[in-house]
């Protein structure tokens, strides 16, 4: 069977959306999932392409256990086909990612595929964001840590339940 694509997409694709990809894995991982469900990001903006994780969001994963890998891409609108979920870190790059899911190039159910990564933890307000760490300190990259885990907890029970797994 097909595995299940999820992306995460943030604006540099080097702290909130690897950040979230790191979370995913390791709750995948953890649940002997990982040939199920395949777990990637991209940014929507181009300036980190082919950039490590920012250092300090990898450092902050690493006291969690949670490892950050890859380098950063740019979102296309070809990925729309790609992938299940795809997952806004917040509604600024929501609204871009809404902008490519409506283009011709893009699958026609390229809308429907589109999500905001904190819709799915149960305890965030509808429509809140991961907020952007990178030009803060400490206590905001341990937050985005913190909601990662939250909404890929939720994410995860919402693809065991709607793909049977
Ligand atoms: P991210 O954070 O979108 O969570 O990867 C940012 C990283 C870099 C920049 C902005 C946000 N930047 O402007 O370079």
């Amino acid at each position: 069977m097909e595995p299940v694509r999820v992306c995460f997409v943030c604006l540099g694709n080097i702290c909130r959306s690897p950040t979230a990809e790191g979370v995913m894995r390791s709750l995948v991982a953890r649940e002997g999932l990982a040939s199920r469900i395949e777990v990637e990001s991209a940014g929507t903006a181009a300036y980190h392409v082919g950039d490590p994780p920012d250092a300090r969001s990898t450092a902050h994963a690493r006291r969690r256990g949670i490892a950050l890998t890859g380098a950063g891409r740019q979102f296309v609108t070809e990925d729309f086909a790609r992938f299940d979920y795809v997952l806004a870190m917040d509604t600024d790059n929501h609204a871009a990612l809404s902008r490519l899911a409506r283009s011709p190039k893009a699958v026609d159910d390229a809308p429907s595929r589109l999500h905001l990564c904190r819709d799915f933890d149960p305890q965030a307000p509808r429509g809140a964001s991961v907020p952007d760490p990178y030009y803060g300190g400490d206590a905001g990259f341990e937050e985005v840590l913190d909601q990662c885990q939250a909404a890929c907890e939720g994410l995860l029970a919402h693809i065991r339940q709607s793909h049977g797994l």
